[in-house]
């Protein structure tokens, strides 16, 4: 086919192909992790020293997106404000000569702009996605969710995802092949292989079934690059597994309409930080790695896990 030189809107082109909005939905309550909960935003809770949030953030900047739009509820103000510059700690800083902890708190406000949609009531993750539909723009064809519970390691999956939308249009997720016993807390897709053995288009998708029911072990890992379209039947599903308005379910919709779907197998590493277990996991993890902490770290785990 020859070039066009007229601009195209098709899943090739380029306003296609990149992510330029990302929404992070970030408005539960975390009955997880209560009490701390009761006045902190599980969001806020530090992986050593950063908040789970501004890796997520770091990781939708890292692909490109120029806005984040943080669903948040009443009360979780802080999330948001998190990103704000600090013009008087960062003076302090500054005159203390502290310059590695002046470049760490501007990392935030750096990364993209930030603004908020409000959740008023916890319906689902499908009803906080919906929430941020006034905040998108008409070159928005397709915007990026990043669920801020899961760090998924290495970063770049994003990418790889925008890659597969280019190809095939439409829908394109993250999933992760999880032993069978342990798929009922995510929603699970049902897949065909393609020509590549880490990418599986989608036929149906599932929210939280019992695991002889599950349609194969590869579940959502918590990103979406989601087609305008899903804000459309976001407007028609109706409350689904634990009650609530599922992103599942309006995926499941569309690809029901004949919407193509496809997921990235993601072979890397993964953080669920949404309960205290699997948060002190990430914690240690990074701890380990981090130059001023790991050593001691090991050190006393070796002796503390011995004895
Ligand atoms: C959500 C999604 C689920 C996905 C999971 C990933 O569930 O509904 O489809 O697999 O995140 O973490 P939640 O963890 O909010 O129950």
């Amino acid at each position: 086919m020859a070039p066009s030189t007229t601009v195209s809107s098709g899943p090739g082109s380029a306003s296609a192909i990149g992510i330029r909005t990302a929404i992070v939905p970030a408005a539960g309550l975390g009955t997880r992790f209560l009490p701390t909960t009761k006045a902190v935003p599980k969001e806020l809770f530090p992986v050593v020293d950063t908040p789970g949030i501004e890796y997520v953030a770091r990781e939708a900047a890292e692909a490109g997106a120029k806005r984040l739009v943080i669903v948040t509820s009443p009360g979780k103000d802080a999330v948001a404000q998190y990103f704000q510059p600090q013009p008087e700690l960062e003076e302090t800083l500054e005159r203390r000569g502290k310059t590695e902890l002046l470049a760490k708190v501007r990392v935030a406000p750096g990364l993209l702009a930030v603004e908020t949609a409000i959740q008023d009531e916890p319906l689902g993750l499908g009803h906080a996605v919906s929430c941020a539909e006034p905040n998108l723009e008409p070159e928005d064809e397709a915007v990026a969710v990043l669920l801020p519970d899961d760090l998924v390691l290495p970063t770049g999956v994003l990418g790889r995802m925008a890659g597969i939308r280019a190809r095939y249009g439409g829908t394109v997720l993250c999933a992760f092949d999880i032993p069978r016993a342990e798929i009922s807390p995510y929603g699970v897709f049902d897949v065909e292989d393609t020509d590549d053995p880490d990418v599986k288009k989608v036929n149906g998708m599932v929210e939280k079934p019992a695991p002889e029911d599950a349609p194969s072990t590869y579940a959502a890992a918590g990103r979406y690059l989601l087609d305008r379209a899903v804000f459309g039947a976001l407007k028609r599903i109706t409350p689904g597994a634990g009650g609530e308005l599922q992103l599942t379910d309006a995926i499941a919709m569309l690809i029901a309409e004949g919407h193509s779907v496809h997921v990235v197998v993601h072979r890397g590493g993964r953080h669920d930080l949404g309960n205290p277990g699997g948060f002190l996991r990430a914690a240690v993890d990074f701890a380990l790695v981090d130059p001023e902490y790991g050593p001691d770290l090991r050190e006393w785990l070796r002796g503390r896990v011995e004895e």
